[in-house]
């Protein structure tokens, strides 16, 4: 009897392990259907037997982004959007363009860490670690450096040398989200009402109308 307890408390305790991480694949692959209306936890599969190269393919990054824009940065992604093949796999990459000065602004992956390497530039980045502390992590970095953002912290990078700067973010998940904060928060649709957002920031009204118009 006590050694059916004690069984069933491992197995509850390894199941309740299991259900902690994300469940591994279960077939070779799953290439994302996008034409389906099957509504499940990502994308459904393809018939494997209808699996192309191109599923897996993806060609672009090598094309340095447009950064003529107020944040000076370009994200090239290379998630499960533009390769369907990384569907259920847990991992997808960016190449982010810095101009000089440019900023990729505070934002979170909710579904990913990232490690970023630095391929051309200088840059200086960081993350912001959970309440109480909410303390910043950061560094400059160089070409060939690398650096780890933990899933879910927000955090940010900024060109700092001469000239552009290139990086490859690698992310652990095939489809990671990306929550910008300024424009989540002062962005939403509809608003979050300035009386809220005058309190978070501690200012006046006004000045959360100000930034509300800016997005
Ligand atoms: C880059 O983006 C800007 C602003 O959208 C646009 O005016 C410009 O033509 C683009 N440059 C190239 C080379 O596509």
């Amino acid at each position: 009897m006590a050694n059916h307890i004690l069984l069933l408390a491992l197995l509850a305790f390894t199941c309740s392990v299991a259900f902690s991480f994300e469940p591994s694949p279960l077939q070779d692959f799953c290439i994302a259907d996008t034409t389906s209306s099957a509504r499940v936890n990502g994308m459904v599969c393809k018939d494997a037997k209808m699996a192309q190269a191109n599923d897996f393919f993806f060609t672009g990054l090598h094309l340095t982004g447009n950064t003529s824009n107020s944040l000076g940065s370009k994200v090239t992604p290379a998630n499960v959007v533009q390769i369907p093949g990384l569907n259920t796999l847990g991992i997808s990459l960016a190449r982010i363009d810095y101009a000089s000065w440019g900023i990729n602004p505070p934002h979170t992956h909710p579904r990913a860490s990232e490690i970023l390497t630095v391929l051309e530039g200088t840059l200086f980045v960081g993350f912001v670690t959970s309440n109480p502390e909410n303390r910043l992590i950061s560094k400059v970095l160089n070409k060939g450096d690398v650096f780890v953002f933990p899933v879910g912290l927000i955090h940010f990078q900024r060109n700092v040398g001469h000239g552009n700067a290139v990086a490859l973010a690698t992310l652990s998940s095939q489809n990671p989200g990306v929550i910008t904060i300024a424009n989540a928060v002062f962005g939403s649709n509809l608003p979050i009402a300035s009386e809220v957002l005058a309190k978070a920031f501690q200012v006046d009204k006004y000045m959360v109308d100000r930034l509300q118009a800016q997005f």
